[in-house]
């Protein structure tokens, strides 16, 4: 069933896999089109193909990664004309590198998640709200986690990371008040996704663990909170929205059935 949501342009980063791939196909189900954003273009094309074929929307792909300012800003200022007037973004892409004490965690992996999580977000953002202003319309969806409100062993850059992103949506709420663009938060707990295989670094064994004796969420139910939150009538807005699995309590306690 399409929705007010029908050709709208709504740009998700990381939408080749988890969260950002189904974020993408429940926005193609409700007739969007689609800038998918994201690093390995074979994926982006295959979706793009997808949805186009199933439910008949325009797609278009940019393989770019956040981390790169330049390019971001080259990618998001180069959109052809009919692709600029961005109705929503969906500030997806993100990860976790390893879930070691903090004393003697790898610096490598905190580089990327500070620099993918946080200005990642930030330059996306930075150089698509000028257009939402300029047209007094838009929604900002960022995906932040529980760890953004909770801090955990372990985790401590992810959670500085996702800190950041709680602490940016407020901010940017308050900086677009008035100004038609409404900006929106939505915080998972445990997602099987790709997650956990990139936190471990391709460990299989340890990505596993993680969702051992629960039923973690989908990237289907993530989606569906996303297109909750942009389908309120413009009067109303979800400034944030955490959904965690019901097994789980916070970011520490989840009941696993041995
Ligand atoms: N899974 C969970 O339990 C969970 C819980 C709370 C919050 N989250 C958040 O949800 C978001 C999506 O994660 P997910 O669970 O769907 O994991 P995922 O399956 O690993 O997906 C991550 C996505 O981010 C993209 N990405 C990573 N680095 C990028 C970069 N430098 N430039 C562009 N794209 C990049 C990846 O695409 P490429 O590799 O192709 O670039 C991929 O599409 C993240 O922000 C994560 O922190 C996840």
């Amino acid at each position: 069933m399409k929705t007010e949501l029908n050709g709208k342009i709504v740009l998700i980063t990381g939408a080749t896999s988890g969260i950002g791939e189904a974020t993408a196909k429940a926005f193609a189900g409700e007739g969007a089109n689609l800038i998918l954003i994201g690093r390995r273009k074979e994926r982006l094309d295959n979706l793009a193909a997808e949805l186009a074929d199933k439910d008949g929307v325009k797609t278009l792909t940019r393989r770019l990664d956040v981390r790169d300012k330049n390019k971001v800003e080259e990618v998001i200022n180069s959109l052809p004309d009919e692709w600029k007037k961005i109705d929503i973004l969906v500030n997806n892409a993100g990860l976790g590198r390893g879930l070691n004490p903090l004393y003697e965690d790898n610096i490598d992996g905190w580089e990327e998640m500070i620099d993918t999580n946080v200005k990642g977000l930030l330059y996306v953002t930075r150089f698509v709200v000028p257009g939402m202003v300029e047209r007094k319309s838009g929604h900002v969806i960022n995906i932040g986690s529980i760890a953004g409100h909770e801090a955990y062993k372990g985790g401590g850059v992810y959670c500085a990371t996702k800190h950041a992103v709680t602490a940016i949506t407020r901010s940017l709420r308050l900086d677009l008040l008035g100004k038609g663009v409404r900006v929106s938060t939505v915080d998972p707990g445990m997602v099987e996704t790709e997650f956990s295989l990139v936190r471990f670094y391709g460990d299989e064994q340890k990505a596993k663990k993680v969702y051992e004796g629960l039923t973690p969420l989908t990237g289907d139910d993530i989606a569906e909170a996303v297109i909750f939150c942009a389908t309120r009538p413009p009067h109303a807005n979800i400034n944030e929205m955490i959904i965690m699995p019901s097994a789980q309590a916070n970011a520490f306690f989840a009941h696993r059935k041995t």
